[in-house]
């Protein structure tokens, strides 16, 4: 029984992708209703766009920099938060950039690939907040570009925040994916690393992704909110029975 599994686990690590945000309102990238299936990543999420196309750059993260502060949490955040914080979950690793768990309390979230909740100067490196974007104030004090503080397809990702989730990973006894595609590297190579390590790999995946091969577990049926608030309660039923 996973609960019970999680319960007594000694590191479970928790791996997001942008169907743990759906459920909020924002939609994700490569399901049929995703942002990819009406805009082509290389025209907006690379350094060539903000270089060469940033009108289509400036209001393609805008509409990104809107729905992040319109739309809140879910559900699902707030549980993850409030197993991190009782230490049940080791750390969040994520993909997504809406600044989510953390608003929802976790207290340790390694993101991947940067944040909306900031934007800062292609030039100087002057950090603002995330409204300049949606003022369209698009450049800084001393003249430069405003860029979101997030990672663009072709960058590298910090390696501060790779070397933590490679430790977190290898470690992890219970790896958790939720909501992610996992065809995005190097993100997709964690939940790979910590099966290699001997964690039991769990994908919570609406479709089919291509390291259900290797996971111990795969749910398709069960959106991850319900499985969420599915394992919230039995894990506080078998709390009961110690
Ligand atoms: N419950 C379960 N699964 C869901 C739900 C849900 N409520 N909502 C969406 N999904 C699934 C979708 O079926 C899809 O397979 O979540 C997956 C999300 O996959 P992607 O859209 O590819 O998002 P992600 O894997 O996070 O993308 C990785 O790609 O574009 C870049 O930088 C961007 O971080 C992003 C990265």
């Amino acid at each position: 029984m996973l609960a019970e599994k999680i319960r007594d686990a000694k590191s479970v690590v928790i791996f997001t992708g942008a169907g743990m945000s759906t459920e909020s309102g924002l939609p994700d990238f490569r399901s049929s209703h995703g942002v990819w299936q009406n805009v082509n990543p290389s025209e907006v999420a690379t350094i060539e766009a903000l270089n060469n196309n940033v009108t289509q750059f400036f209001e393609f993260y805008r509409t990104r920099v809107l729905g992040v502060r319109e739309y809140q949490p879910n559900q699902g955040h707030y549980i993850l938060a409030k197993w991190a914080n009782e230490g049940l979950v080791s750390t969040i690793i994520t993909q997504n950039v809406d600044g989510f768990h953390t608003a929802a309390g976790a207290p340790e979230v390694l993101e991947l690939h940067g944040t909306l909740r900031t934007v800062h100067c292609q030039t100087c490196g002057k950090k603002y907040s995330n409204v300049m974007y949606e003022k369209q104030t698009y450049y800084c004090q001393c003249g430069g570009t405003l860029r979101p503080s997030v990672v663009l397809f072709g960058e590298f990702l910090d390696e501060h925040v790779m070397f933590k989730a490679t430790v977190k990973s290898e470690k992890s006894t219970i790896f958790i994916v939720l909501g992610s595609s996992l065809t995005v590297s190097p993100a997709n190579y964690f939940p790979e690393l910590a099966k290699q390590h001997g964690a039991y790999l769990v994908i919570v995946n609406a479709e089919p992704t291509p390291l259900d091969a290797i996971a111990d577990e795969v749910i398709q049926h069960e959106r991850i909110g319900a499985f969420l608030t599915r394992m919230d309660e039995e894990i506080t039923q078998l709390r009961k029975q110690r």
